[in-house]
């Protein structure tokens, strides 16, 4: 899929204050820090477009984007940091949670993972989460340019091992790495094929 235009839309705590045109939405989320508002720039082409930080917590609402002015692409707050305080994570969870509780026209989640990590208890709950909640999604690990190339299949198969411990297979999942700018298309291409069958 090519990018045409990629466009802020609003961004809001209030699940009812979401953009109402009923076109796709897909929605980027994971660990705070993990590089979901980094990846949504790599894929839109724009270094601008999603706020950044070294800072985990940086993204603290739902932000809607949208694409070729066909669909919407949503940065949300990370879950989950040790560094983020108490009141913020539960704040950030409740923002979560009724945004996939609510959201109907959500047609696929990607579920960031830092590739260098060992599965984490949170991130399997959440794709516990949504599983128990029939939302479909997929994977994204990120940062792959933090080890070396011939060590990205060994993490993958680990991370599927622990998957697969809770799951009958592994959901679809993408490599990528938002300094090198790699699974761009693959991702972009995933998402044309979904809204293709709409
Ligand atoms: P919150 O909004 O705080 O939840 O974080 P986030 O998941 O949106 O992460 P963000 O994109 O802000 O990136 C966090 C940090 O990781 C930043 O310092 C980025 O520069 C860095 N980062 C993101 N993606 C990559 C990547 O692919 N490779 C490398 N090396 N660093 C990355
Ligand atoms: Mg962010």
């Amino acid at each position: 899929m090519k990018i045409k235009t990629a466009k802020f839309v609003i961004s809001n705590s209030d699940i009812h204050k979401c953009p109402q045109e009923k076109l796709p939405e897909y929605a980027f989320i994971g660990r705070s820090n993990v590089g979901k508002s980094s990846l949504i720039n790599m894929l839109t082409n724009n270094s601008n477009l999603a706020k950044t930080s070294n800072k985990p917590g940086k993204t603290q609402l739902i932000n809607h984007f949208i694409i070729n002015n066909e669909w919407f692409l949503v940065d949300l707050p990370g879950y989950g940091y040790a560094k983020v305080s108490k009141k913020d994570r539960s704040k950030f969870q409740k923002i979560i949670h009724d945004y996939f509780d609510k959201r109907l026209q959500l047609v696929n989640t990607f579920v960031l993972i830092d590739i260098r990590h060992e599965p984490q208890k949170i991130d399997l709950e959440f794709m516990q989460y949504l599983g128990e909640n029939a939302i479909p999604f997929s994977i994204i690990f990120t940062k792959a340019d933090k080890i070396p190339k011939t060590k990205t299949q060994t993490f993958i198969k680990k991370y599927k091992n622990k998957m697969l411990e809770f799951w009958e297979e592994m959901p679809k999942y993408f490599i990528s790495s938002s300094m090198e700018k790699t699974g761009k298309e693959e991702i972009l291409n995933y998402i044309e094929e979904i809204n293709n069958t709409l």
